[in-house]
C-alpha cells in the first residue's frame, strides 16, 4: 500500500462505489437478483421485506464506516448487512471524536483504515470527497453520500423498491418533489432513472431546481429530453422523457417540444419527496412543499407509490403513513439486503457464478487534463473536495474533458465532484500565449494537449505571464512604423 502523499496502487480487482454510474445496468440487475436470493434465503417469516437471518460467507470480513456527517439508515444499514454476511465492522462515526478533530486529512485517513478493513463505506460533507478517498484506497470504497453530489446505494435501495412494485424498471414514469438541488439522492437517481427509460416529473421547490450540471448531464449523456407538460390544468412545468420506444422517438423532431401527449396522460408510478436539505442553505428558511393526501388524491397518483429516501421532516405527512401506497419505510429496509449484495459482490464473496462484476459503466471516455497546483484552473464549485483545506496537499486540479454536442468545443468537468466549467481560455507553456480558445483541448494531439495549461480568465493567465495570442500575432503598430521609415 502507498505511504507517500500519491494515489495508492490499487489491487487490480479492486472496484469504488462512488456515483451511480460507476455501475452498469447490468451490474445493476445482478446487485438486484444478489439482494433477492437473501431476502428469499435469509428471510424474516413476518415481513416479506426484512432479513431476518444471518449468513456466514462474510465471516473474515471486516466493514469501516467513516462517517463525517450525521446517518441513521445508511450507516446502520451498512453495518447490518456486514453483520448480516457474518463479518465484523468498525465505525468512526463523529468526526469530532477522531483524528478529522486534529486536523488529519481525508487522504491521510483512508490509507489508515485501509489497514483495518477490506472494504469501507463513506459519508463527508463535501462534494467529491469520496473520489478523493478512493484515489487513496487499496479496498473497495463506498459512497455513502457526498455533500450534494450523489448517494448512489440510496438509489440502488430506490430502484430495487420499484421493481418490486413494477416488476420492471423500464419506462416508469417518477415524480420528484422538492429540494432536487441539495439532495444528492436526487442526483443519483435522476441518472439511473434516465438510463432505464423512465419519464421523470420534477416538482421543485422554488429555487431548488435540479442544479444545471446535472440538468446538462441528462440531456446530453442521458438522452433526456424537455417537455413542456402544460395539458389539462396540469401544474407541471416541464418532464424528462428518455425516449426508449421507437414510437416515442419519432415524437422528438426538436430540442423542446410543446406537449407530450402520452408522457402527460400516463399516471404516475411514483412521487419520490425529499426533505429541505437545510445544510447545504445559507438561507435556512425557505418555503417548501408539502406532500399531503389532498395532494396525492389527484387520479394520476392513485397507483403512485410514495417514496422517500428519509428523514422526513413535516415535507410527508405522516397521517398519510397508513395509505397502501406510503412505501417509505419497506424502501428504507431494502438498504439491508441491496448493501448485502453489493458488499458481496464487491468483496467476490458471491456472484462468481452470476455475471461478472467488473465492469463499469460504459461512461464515454474523456481525455482528464491533470493540472499541477497551485497554477492554472481550480473547480467552480465551493463546496467540492478540492477547495478543503485539509487536503490540499493531496488533490490536484483534475477536470475531464467533455465535448459538446458540437463536437468541436468542450466543457471541463470537475473529476470529483463533476460540476462543469463553461468559460476559460487556454494557455500554451511552450510558446506562453494563450487565447478564449477552450476547443484547443479538444484540437490537441496527446503531445499538445500536455503542453497546455487552462485559466480561469484572461487576467489570470496574463498574471502567470502568458500574453494574449491574438495580440501577439497582430504586429505592433509602433515597430510597422519602424520598419516602414
Ligand atoms: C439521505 C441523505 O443523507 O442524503 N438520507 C439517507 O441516506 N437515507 C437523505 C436526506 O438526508 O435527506
Amino acid at each position: 500500500m502507498s505511504t507517500k502523499n500519491t494515489p495508492a496502487t490499487r489491487h487490480p480487482a479492486t472496484r469504488h462505489i462512488i456515483s451511480i454510474n460507476d455501475l452498469t445496468d447490468r451490474e445493476i440487475e445482478t446487485v438486484f437478483e444478489v439482494a433477492q436470493s437473501f431476502l428469499r434465503d435469509l428471510p424474516d417469516s413476518h415481513f416479506p421485506y426484512r432479513i431476518g437471518r444471518s449468513t456466514k460467507i462474510a465471516s473474515d470480513c471486516i466493514l469501516a464506516s467513516l462517517f463525517y456527517e450525521p446517518s441513521t439508515r445508511t450507516r446502520l444499514s451498512f453495518e447490518s448487512a456486514m453483520l448480516r454476511l457474518g463479518g465484523e465492522t468498525i465505525t468512526s462515526a463523529d468526526p469530532a471524536t477522531s483524528s478529522a478533530a486534529k486536523g488529519e486529512s481525508l487522504a491521510d485517513s483512508v490509507r489508515v483504515i485501509a489497514n483495518y478493513a477490506d472494504i469501507m463505506v463513506i459519508r463527508h460533507p463535501r462534494d467529491g470527497a469520496v473520489r478523493l478517498a478512493a484515489e487513496f484506497s487499496p479496498i473497495p470504497v463506498i459512497n455513502g453520500g457526498d455533500g450534494s453530489h450523489e448517494h448512489p446505494t440510496q438509489t440502488l435501495c430506490d430502484l430495487f423498491l420499484l421493481k418490486k412494485k413494477n416488476k420492471r424498471l423500464k419506462n416508469l414514469k417518477v415524480a420528484i418533489s422538492g429540494d432536487l438541488r441539495g439532495s444528492r439522492t436526487i442526483h443519483s437517481f435522476v441518472y439511473a432513472l434516465a438510463r432505464f427509460g423512465a419519464t421523470i416529473m420534477p416538482m421543485a421547490a422554488k429555487g431548488m431546481e435540479l442544479p444545471a450540471h446535472v440538468d446538462q448531464r441528462l440531456r446530453e449523456e442521458f438522452r433526456c429530453q424537455m417537455v413542456s407538460a402544460k395539458g389539462d390544468g396540469d401544474t407541471i412545468d416541464a418532464l424528462y422523457v428518455t425516449p426508449e420506444e421507437p414510437h416515442q422517438q419519432s415524437l422528438f423532431s426538436g430540442p423542446e417540444l410543446e406537449t407530450d401527449i402520452d408522457a402527460v396522460g400516463k399516471k404516475v408510478d411514483a412521487v419520490y419527496v425529499t426533505r429541505f436539505q437545510k445544510e447545504r442553505w445559507a438561507d435556512k428558511e425557505q418555503s417548501y412543499p408539502k406532500i399531503d393526501r389532498k395532494f396525492l388524491s389527484e387520479p394520476k397518483y392513485s397507483d403512485a407509490s410514495v417514496m422517500h429516501p428519509l428523514p422526513r421532516v413535516g415535507e410527508l405527512d405522516a397521517a398519510f403513513d397508513a395509505d397502501r401506497r406510503a412505501v417509505y419505510f419497506e424502501q428504507a429496509a431494502y438498504g439491508v439486503p441491496v448493501r448485502m449484495a453489493l458488499i458481496a459482490l464487491l468483496l467476490g464473496l458471491k456472484g462468481k457464478s452470476l455475471h461478472k462484476f467488473t465492469g463499469g459503466f460504459e461512461r464515454p471516455k474523456y481525455p482528464l487534463y491533470d493540472q499541477p497546483r497551485p497554477i492554472g484552473i481550480g473547480c467552480a464549485n465551493k463546496n467540492c473536495i478540492v477547495h478543503d483545506p485539509m487536503e490540499t496537499q493531496y488533490v490536484r486540479n483534475k477536470f475531464y474533458v467533455v465535448k459538446t454536442q458540437s463536437e468541436a468545443e468542450c466543457k471541463l468537468r470537475c473529476a470529483y465532484c463533476e460540476n462543469d466549467i463553461e468559460d476559460f481560455v487556454v494557455a500554451s507553456r511552450k510558446n506562453k500565449w494563450f487565447a478564449a480558445d477552450p476547443a484547443a483541448l479538444v484540437r490537441a494531439d496527446d503531445q499538445h494537449f500536455k503542453d497546455l495549461i487552462v485559466f480561469a480568465k484572461a487576467a489570470d493567465a496574463a498574471e502567470a505571464g502568458f500574453h494574449s495570442r491574438r495580440a501577439a500575432a497582430e504586429p505592433k503598430p509602433a515597430r510597422r512604423a519602424a520598419s516602414k521609415g
